[in-house]
């Protein structure tokens, strides 16, 4: 898990996360873990922005974001070429406005 791309002057920055088993997937591991940074982001480092995207084959992962408060900004389409397709890339966001701990 990381916030990456610090912009210092609007205090915002990007967010990733992988659980290296996926065994793991499915315990509410991932949920927990975006809270945990988003707090950390927004109440103790003092970001106001949080942004990533994720891909439109990955709906786990949006419906943990989506979970979380993270907002759909748009499509990016077509913006990877996977397996021999096209694939639409989706970027979220939350900003510190919108961060309401569970
Ligand atoms: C994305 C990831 C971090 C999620 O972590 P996780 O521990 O599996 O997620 P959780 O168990 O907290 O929550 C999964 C949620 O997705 C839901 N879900 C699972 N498969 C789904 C699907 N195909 N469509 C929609 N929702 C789905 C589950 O029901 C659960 O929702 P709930 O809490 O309302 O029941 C983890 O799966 C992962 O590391 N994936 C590989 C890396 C990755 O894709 N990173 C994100 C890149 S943008």
């Amino acid at each position: 898990m990381v916030l990456n791309d610090l912009d210092a002057v609007n205090r915002s920055c990007g967010f990733r996360i992988l659980l290296a088993r996926q065994a793991r997937y499915g315990h509410g591991f991932g949920t927990e873990a975006t809270r945990l940074i988003l707090d950390h982001a927004f109440c103790t480092v003092g970001l106001h922005r949080i942004e990533l995207e994720v891909y439109c084959f990955n709906p786990r992962a949006r419906h943990v974001y989506e979970q979380v408060g993270f907002v759909h900004e748009g499509t990016k389409r077509q913006a990877l070429r996977w397996e021999g397709r096209w694939i639409d890339a989706e970027p979220m966001a939350m900003l510190a406005s919108e961060w309401h701990p569970a």
